[in-house]
């Protein structure tokens, strides 16, 4: 028999509200003093292991360990996720729906979306040559939105736009939020998931006719294991976890800004519009700045890892931001150097901005190319297309607040295409 050796514990009733104030680095923080890459805590009343590094990413990932359903606490169901979405499925079942996403990222669909961005891009771009000032993060929000909706196959009018934007951005600008900005989110999120049911109920009934190109066609008709339809408050919280993620890149590409500023030195080499230093500088964003801090998950059956006992049905917190900073992978993680990825030993485990492990086996993120492929030509436009000023604003950010974003939220000035 393996000895059991002790995980590392946090004395304590409730550390929920350590979380709240440490955000990002409550877990970083925590496995720094105990010299541990594991410890144990109690969260929201119930104890919780909590893990950081490759090796703890590979464990979680091992889909004979942990399972997702009830996994999410119920403020993240009612903003981020929905219900009877693809984040809480296992198995099988979690496969075949997972499959329906990794459908439409064929490199095929992939291009169709980029050219429908760049165009989104040039549009916005024409128009704030006549603002005096542009608010980078709002402008982009809604660049992404349209861009979605066309690749996705919704037509949405331009007066109702800026609502659905605004809406499906509340979504997830609010799980980790109290009060109004929180019921905020919890509302859009019914108020979209409502007409989404809609529109979806209209294809079914032959009210409405879309082709069958789209990924709106895809999900409409989707069958499950059993060959039954998805009822229409599955599909709309499905297609709902294409457009609001698409639209959360805009926290990305406000980071772009953000190191394109702070390291002006990197604008020379991406001017010479060398493909793959461009793909090591969105590498470098998303692994340098905060985004998702953890994935959570529940222990199956009793396993025990490493010598420590992990107990069926513990809620367990893989540390995403830690790993992506972790001094054993990473070597200085707190310079910016997207030079670091010419050499990197890939495994899917040791970079995990959006998750680590499979696609279809496990719950790593559906978008990871349509993100990057997003983040670059986005990266063109502000290196290559365009010229701006950034004067005197605030442009930190938060390690607190969850998702963190650019204070100022980047405000361009005496912008004008080049
Ligand atoms: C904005 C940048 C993005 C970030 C930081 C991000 C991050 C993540 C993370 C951390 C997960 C959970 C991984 C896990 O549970 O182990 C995830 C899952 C997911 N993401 Fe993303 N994501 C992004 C963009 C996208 C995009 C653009 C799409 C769709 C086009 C997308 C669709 C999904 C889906 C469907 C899942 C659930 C996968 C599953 O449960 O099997 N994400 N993402």
């Amino acid at each position: 028999m393996e000895k059991i050796k002790k995980i590392p514990k946090e004395d304590g009733l409730d550390h929920s509200l350590s979380m709240l104030r440490e955000g990002y680095m409550f877990i970083p923080n925590r496995c720094q003093s105990f010299q541990s890459n594991i410890f144990e805590t109690r969260l929201l009343g119930k104890k919780a292991i909590c893990m950081t590094g490759n090796e703890a990413a590979e464990v979680f990932y091992d889909t004979d360990k942990f399972a997702r359903k009830d996994a999410a606490p119920n403020r993240l169901i009612q903003t981020l996720f929905g219900k009877n979405g693809v984040q809480g499925l296992d198995g099988e079942k979690h496969k075949h729906r997972k499959e329906m996403f990794m459908s439409q990222m064929s490199p095929y669909e992939l291009n169709k979306l980029k050219v429908i961005a760049e165009k989104q891009w040039q549009n916005a771009l024409d128009k704030w040559g006549n603002m005096k000032k542009v608010i980078l993060f709002d402008e982009v929000k809604e660049i992404l939105c349209k861009s979605a909706c066309q690749w996705v196959g919704i037509s949405v009018q331009d007066e109702e736009m800026t609502n659905l934007t605004k809406d499906l951005a509340a979504m997830f600008e609010s799980p980790a939020k109290i009060g109004p900005t929180h019921w905020r989110g919890r509302k859009a999120r019914n108020q979209v998931e409502t007409n989404m049911s809609e529109l979806i109920s209209n294809i079914r009934d032959g009210k409405l006719k879309i082709s069958e190109n789209t990924l709106l066609h895809q999900f409409t008709w989707h069958k499950d294991l059993n060959g039954e339809l998805l009822n229409t408050e599955t599909v709309a919280v499905e297609v709902i976890n294409i457009l609001r993620p698409i639209v959360a890149i805009s926290i990305y590409i406000n980071f772009l800004a953000v190191a394109l500023h702070h390291y002006p030195h990197e604008r020379d080499k991406l001017v010479k519009n060398d493909e793959d230093y461009y793909w090591m500088f969105v590498q470098e964003v998303r692994r340098f700045y905060p985004f998702f801090p953890m994935v959570a998950a529940l222990v199956k059956n009793d396993f025990i890892w490493n010598g420590y006992l992990f107990k069926k049905g513990t809620l367990t917190l893989l540390d995403l931001y830690g790993t992506n900073h972790d001094p054993k992978i990473w070597d200085q993680p707190d310079e910016f150097n997207p030079n670091r990825f010419a050499q990197w030993e890939e495994n899917r485990f040791n970079f995990i901005p959006q998750g680590g492990g499979d696609y279809l086996l496990g719950h790593r993120c559906a978008g990871e190319w349509v993100t990057i492929e997003i983040m670059k030509i986005s990266l063109n436009f502000l290196v290559n297309h365009m010229e701006y000023d950034i004067q005197d604003q605030d442009l930190s950010y938060s390690m607190v607040n969850i998702p963190s974003i650019p204070h100022s939220k980047i405000i361009l000035s005496n912008v004008q295409s080049k």
